[in-house]
């Protein structure tokens, strides 16, 4: 039997590729969560037209120095206290999002 040395690098490229990924946010999944669970209020991508005027928009909480990553994760973890429905996210869904929101001050 013949084994193709490239295939079987590639595919251990890729299944480390996958392993990394799974552990660090991913913030592609929370554009998917963004766009499902926050863009009938919120402004979530540069190029949304729908939206709330009144609730600030994904780049303007991007770009806030009071919301860090750590006030960011506290607020989403808890955000009762505001007029923001109760979101149950978990964990790694909020880590997906504010990787998402931190990308778009850029
Ligand atoms: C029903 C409308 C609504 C939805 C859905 C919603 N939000 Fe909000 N959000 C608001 C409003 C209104 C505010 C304005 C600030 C406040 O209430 O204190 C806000 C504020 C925020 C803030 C800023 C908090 C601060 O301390 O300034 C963050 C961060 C945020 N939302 C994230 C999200 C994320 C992430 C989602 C989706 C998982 C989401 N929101 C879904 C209405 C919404």
């Amino acid at each position: 039997m013949h084994i193709c040395v490239q295939c079987v690098t590639v595919a251990l490229a890729l299944i480390g590729l996958l392993a990394g990924q799974s552990a660090a946010a991913d913030w592609a999944n929370g554009e998917r969560i963004a766009e499902r669970w926050c863009a009938g209020c919120h402004v979530v991508a540069p190029g949304q037209s729908r939206g709330s005027d009144t609730v600030p928009t994904f780049a303007e909480i991007g770009s806030s120095k009071r919301l860090d990553d750590d006030a960011l994760t506290a607020f989403l973890t808890d955000p009762t206290h505001s007029r923001m429905p109760p979101l149950s996210l978990a964990r790694s869904e909020i880590a997906d999002l504010v990787a998402y929101i931190a990308r778009q001050s850029r």
